[in-house]
């Protein structure tokens, strides 16, 4: 382990898909980790979830077999923080419950400490107006999942200070990610693009023009994309691809936003993909 890891204790707020996907990148690099969740049953497993993605990210050889892995702590509370270096905050896509979340956790370490976002797309200057020193915050958003996919977009917002940003540097360099640095908006860079683009993809199949498979398959087959938008769709879950579709939707007025029918109606009837085994494809595990 390297003194640059050993320097880091990372907090994660947010015990979801996201939250414990990071906290597996962190552990499985070397930093100890304490992972909150509000659902104390969310926290319960989560370090369960943990140990089963390190299992396979350390079997395909995305994060390393051997040497320590950092320590993992798990609980039910947001508030009551040990003390550490840096805080990322991957809480549900709702501008009110990141709000809260964003100014308890602001309110519990200590000045200079990095806060950092993973929101998928409201603007960090409007979440940095909850926190106590808004220079403190910076937007990180991981892929998912992270221990995979090694780039992120790093959004600097207006009042996003220069040591939080070297900090936020450090932090990423001893998870061994590459950053894009963009500016603060909506959706940022890449969920301006891929959120429209996942709604029309659902509008396409909403009006039978085609089938879930076929729009992936012409993405996969004609576009050389990895992963057809629908399927995409479902990795990321559909609950949050439509509160993503919401908070663009609020903040652009533009109706490209406005998350379809047919997708709220998966929403609605628990179908929302990948986690819960089903969405616009059926999925065999749930992780
Ligand atoms: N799913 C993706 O592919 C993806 C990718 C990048 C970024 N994100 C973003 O990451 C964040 C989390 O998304 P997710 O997919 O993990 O959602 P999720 O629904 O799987 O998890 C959200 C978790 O936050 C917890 N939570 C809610 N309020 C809380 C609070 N006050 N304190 C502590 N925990 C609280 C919930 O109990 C839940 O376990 C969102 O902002 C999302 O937009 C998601």
């Amino acid at each position: 382990m390297t003194n640059s890891q050993t320097a880091h204790r990372l907090a994660v707020v947010g015990a979801g898909v996201m939250g414990t996907a990071i906290a597996t990148l962190a552990v499985g690099r070397g930093l100890p980790v304490h992972l909150v969740d509000i659902d104390a049953e969310k926290a319960g497993r989560a370090g369960e979830s943990v140990r089963q993605q390190l299992r396979l990210a350390q079997l395909m050889g995305s994060l390393p077999r051997t040497g320590p892995t950092g320590e993992l702590t798990t609980e039910g509370s947001t508030v009551d923080l040990p003390s550490v270096t840096a805080v990322i905050e991957s809480v549900t896509e709702n501008a009110e419950t990141k709000v809260k979340t964003l100014a308890e956790i602001s309110a519990a370490v200590a000045p200079g400490t990095l806060l950092v976002s993973n929101t998928s797309a409201i603007p960090i200057d409007e979440l940095a107006g909850a926190v106590a020193r808004p220079a403190d915050l910076v937007g990180i958003h991981f892929m998912n999942p992270p221990y995979l996919i090694r780039t992120v977009e790093v959004i600097r917002g207006p009042r996003t200070g220069d040591a939080a940003m070297a900090a936020a540097t450090e932090l990423l360099a001893a998870l061994d990610m590459a950053a894009v640095v963009v500016g603060d908006g909506p959706g940022f860079v890449i969920n301006r693009v891929l959120q429209r683009m996942i709604n029309e993809a659902a509008r396409i199949v909403e009006e039978g023009l085609a089938t879930p498979a076929q729009v992936d398959e012409l993405f996969r087959g004609c576009l050389g994309h990895q992963t057809g938008p629908l399927a995409t769709a479902d990795l990321i879950g559909l609950d949050n691809v439509a509160d993503s579709l919401r908070v663009l939707h609020e903040r652009t007025g533009d109706d490209g936003y406005r998350p379809c029918e047919s997708l709220l109606a998966k929403v609605a009837a628990g179908e929302h993909g990948r986690k819960a085994g089903r969405g616009f494809f059926e999925h065999g595990s749930t992780l």
